[in-house]
């Protein structure tokens, strides 16, 4: 992967995979559609969406008025959008003040996968994370979500916890 930033986060990084390039970068409002598109295709996604534009585009708002927060869209060399990840900076005491990145609702669009374009992705959010001080980085995925599992132990995620969740 190159990398074309330069302190800041507004440029785009360029992903090379199988000798396409891909860029990363920060979503953007008009991004919301597409990326809620592709979050809503999914056997778990589809049942989690509500069908209300100003939902998200409030909780875009949220996200990025939030330095920590990092939501990213990963496009192919057409433009589709193909990939998104939320990177979260997670302050705290424990573990000597240790800082965290968490990695959620991630996706890559079926027509991409398999051909490492997640495993850049994250490799992406790790040095996000270092580059930022974060020691560790953490996120949960849903039990029947076998083969994601398979990518995350290949990258070297270790199931040490258990995600535990509640609806409020
Ligand atoms: C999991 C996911 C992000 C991986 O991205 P990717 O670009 O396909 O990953 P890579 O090409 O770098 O690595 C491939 C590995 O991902 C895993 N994988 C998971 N779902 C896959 C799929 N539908 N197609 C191919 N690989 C998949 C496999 O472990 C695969 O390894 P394998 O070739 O030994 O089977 C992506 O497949 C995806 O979005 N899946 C559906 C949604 C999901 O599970 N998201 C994670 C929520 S916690």
């Amino acid at each position: 992967m190159s990398d074309r930033e330069s302190g800041s986060c507004a440029e785009a990084h360029v992903i090379e995979v199988a000798g396409r390039h891909f860029t990363l970068e920060r979503a953007k409002l008009q991004d919301v559609p597409a990326l809620v598109s592709l979050l809503a295709d999914d056997p778990l996604g589809a049942d989690r969406h509500v069908d209300d534009r100003q939902v998200y585009e409030a909780a875009f708002a949220d996200i990025d008025h939030d330095p920590n927060q990092f939501l990213a869209v990963v496009r192919d060399p057409d433009g589709g959008l193909v990939g998104t990840m939320q990177v979260s900076l997670i302050p705290g005491l424990s573990r000597g003040a240790m800082t965290r990145v968490q990695i959620e609702a991630v996706r890559v669009a079926e027509r991409a996968r398999g051909v490492g374009l997640g495993s850049a992705m994250f490799a992406w959010a790790h040095e996000h994370g270092r580059r930022r001080g974060a020691g560790l980085a953490q996120l949960t995925t849903d039990n029947t979500r076998v083969e994601a599992h398979r990518f995350y132990a290949r990258l070297g995620y270790q199931a040490t916890h258990q995600g535990l969740k509640l609806p409020l």
